[in-house]
Order: structure tokens, then sequence, then C-alpha cells
């Protein structure tokens, strides 16, 4: 199974950017005892603060992995174009969010991606990340996981 995690503008800064909001762990430490954890899984990573780039990657990836979990960082928030990139691939994806974007300022709970995800997975700190694996490998898209 070949599961792709996208990641946009900021997340690199995870572990250093807002700790009271992203916690301390830098998301590459998490995302490397990710990969550990799911030994049978092939993960494609990718981070970008550039929206075409993260197209690219979508349009890349999208015909070709089980699955795509993407948090696009504020991108979410106001890029039609990352929703129809994900519309136009085969891949199903899921919106992944650290905080709870809901709990937060206003224009945080609007979502430009969600109606091209399955479900959106938010606000279980880098926990999220492992959950929408867990949805990606069971097949079950229920946010509850
Ligand atoms: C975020 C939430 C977004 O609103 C914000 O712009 C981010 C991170 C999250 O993971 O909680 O950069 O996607």
């Amino acid at each position: 199974m070949k599961i792709s995690i996208i990641n946009g503008p900021n997340l690199n800064l995870v572990g250093v950017r807002e700790p009271e909001i992203y916690g301390n762990m830098s998301m590459d430490s998490y995302l490397q005892s990710l990969v550990e954890r799911y030994p049978d899984v092939e993960f494609i990573l990718f981070q970008s603060n550039h929206e075409g780039s993260i197209i690219d990657e979508i349009q890349r990836v999208g015909f070709d992995v089980d699955g795509i979990a993407i948090n696009a960082g504020a991108y979410t928030h106001y890029s039609i174009a990352i929703g129809d990139a994900l519309k136009a691939v085969t891949a199903p994806a899921i919106e992944v969010h650290i905080s709870d974007v809901q709990a937060r300022e206003p224009y945080r709970h609007i979502s430009m991606i969600k109606d091209s995800c399955r479900c959106v997975i938010a606000g279980y700190g880098l926990d999220s990340y492992r959950r929408a694996v867990d949805a990606i490998i069971t097949g079950n898209y229920n946010a509850e996981q």
C-alpha cells in the first residue's frame, strides 16, 4: 500500500512554531515515527510552502497511491485550486489538521478542500496524521478513528 502525506505552508516549522497550538515535536521526527509504525506501507512524504508545488505533487501521486493525507495549512481555507486538484485525481484524500480548526478563528472554519476529501480529521495534535493513515488503510473514512 502506498500513502502520500502532503503538508502545506509552515508545517515544516511544527515543533518551533506556536508550540502552544501545534506542540513541541518536530514534524520530521513525528513523520519518521509514523513511517516506522507502518513497515508495510510505502510513504511518500512531501512538504511545500508553495501552492503550485502542492498541486504538482497531488497530480504526480494522485493516480498511483492508495490515499492522500493532506494538511494544506492555511491554503485549506482559500485554495480552490488545491480542492480542484484533489477532485481531479483518483486517490481518496483526507483533510488533516493538527489543531481543532472549528474551535479557532472564524476564517479557519472554512475549507475549500473538504468537498474533495472523504473526511476531515482535526484537533488530535500530530496524532491526526496517524488517524488519517489508519482511515486509508482500513477504508473507514468515519472521522472518529
Ligand atoms: C493547520 C490549521 C490551519 O488553519 C493553519 O493555517 C495551519 C495549520 C493545522 O494543522 O492545525 O497552518 O492546518
